[in-house]
């Protein structure tokens, strides 16, 4: 399979990447490097590296031609920065997709899948969560996400284009830069763990995620490649935890007690979210996932960003 990986370079995009390099195919990966970075892909013969932005329609098709799949995963990831600049926002996440999805046709492309994410769906009205749940995103980057999800159904219907949409949860592991201003709890946790510096619980603490770990994100991701469902899958463990139990097991890992400071509760933030992995069973079969100690113990040991 040879197969074009927007946003290759980033975090989840380079865990992907490496997993398809592993299954034999040759991959091109397209990636402005914004926040992704080259050191975080591998040297490797069947690995090509294009630097180039998804804005950019002739420079995305060029680096397309020839592919038989698509793997899309270049976005501006910050719900903070699609609230303060919407309209930049807008350009890679709407008219980036719009770009993929035109060269993709044009190109023949076989199959596309794309991130998706939990954000289209806004404060949930009951959990958990399933791809029948109605979506109600709070911000431009989750409206950005669904509006990808209604494009990718036209495509399919106008041109045939087999699609699915990967509505990824809490995606924790190694090579998540922790300093990023828009870094998940958990890397921000575990960064300032291991520097020895206090962590800040916003409210209670009592507020729960869906966690699951890179490197189960990435073979599933992969594996949709090579699958024919088509539609959006939540992407989760489908396991719930709250702050407190993360923080819990970060001090069971690191054998030291953490400094944990409670802040105000933040506007707007989701008291609970959990996701049905009911689809993401029946479609990639029973998956073993790693569990949250052993994620944190391989994020703790990993190299720093
Ligand atoms: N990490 C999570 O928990 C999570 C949850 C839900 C959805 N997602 C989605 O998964 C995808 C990957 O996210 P990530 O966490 O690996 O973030 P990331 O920032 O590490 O990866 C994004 C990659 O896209 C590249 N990129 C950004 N804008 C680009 C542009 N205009 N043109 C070309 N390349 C561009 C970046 O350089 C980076 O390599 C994104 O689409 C994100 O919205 C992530």
């Amino acid at each position: 399979m040879r197969v074009f990986a927007s946003g290759g370079g980033g975090f989840i995009g380079s865990h992907a990447v490496e997993k398809l390099l592993e299954g034999g195919a040759t991959v091109t990966v397209y990636d402005n490097f914004s926040s992704g970075k080259r050191v975080n892909l591998p040297l490797h013969p069947a690995l090509r590296v294009v630097e180039g932005d998804v804005g950019d329609l002739d420079s995305v098709r060029r680096a397309m031609a020839g592919a038989d799949a698509v793997l899309h995963l270049a976005a501006q990831v910050s719900v903070r920065a699609s609230l303060d600049n919407p309209a930049f926002s807008c350009r890679a996440n709407i008219l980036g997709f719009v770009n993929i999805l035109q060269s993709a046709v044009e190109c023949g492309v076989k199959r596309l899948v794309y991130a998706s994410s939990a954000a289209v769906y806004g404060v949930p009205a009951s959990l958990p969560l399933d791809e029948a749940s109605a979506p109600s995103p709070l911000s431009p980057y989750g409206l950005e996400k669904l509006v990808n999800d209604q494009y990718a159904a036209l495509f399919a219907s106008l041109h045939g284009l087999s699609s699915l949409g990967l509505r990824y949860f809490n995606v924790y592991g190694p090579r998540q830069d922790p300093a990023s201003p828009y870094a998940g709890v958990i890397s921000r946790f575990a960064g300032r763990y291991r520097a020895g510096e206090p962590l800040h619980v916003f409210g209670d603490g009592g507020q729960t995620r869906d966690f699951i770990y890179v490197g189960d994100v990435a073979r599933i991701t992969a594996a949709a490649l090579s699958h024919d469902a088509t539609g959006v899958c939540n992407v989760g463990s489908g396991h719930a935890v709250s702050l407190l139990e993360l923080i819990a097991v970060l001090e069971q890992i690191g054998g030291q007690p953490a400094a944990v400071v409670h802040d105000a509760p933040q506007a707007g933030d989701i008291r609970h979210s959990a996701t049905s992995i009911a689809r993401q069973r029946a479609l990639f079969g029973e998956t073993a996932f790693t569990p949250l100690a052993e994620g944190l113990k391989s994020l703790l040991e990993s190299a720093p960003c």
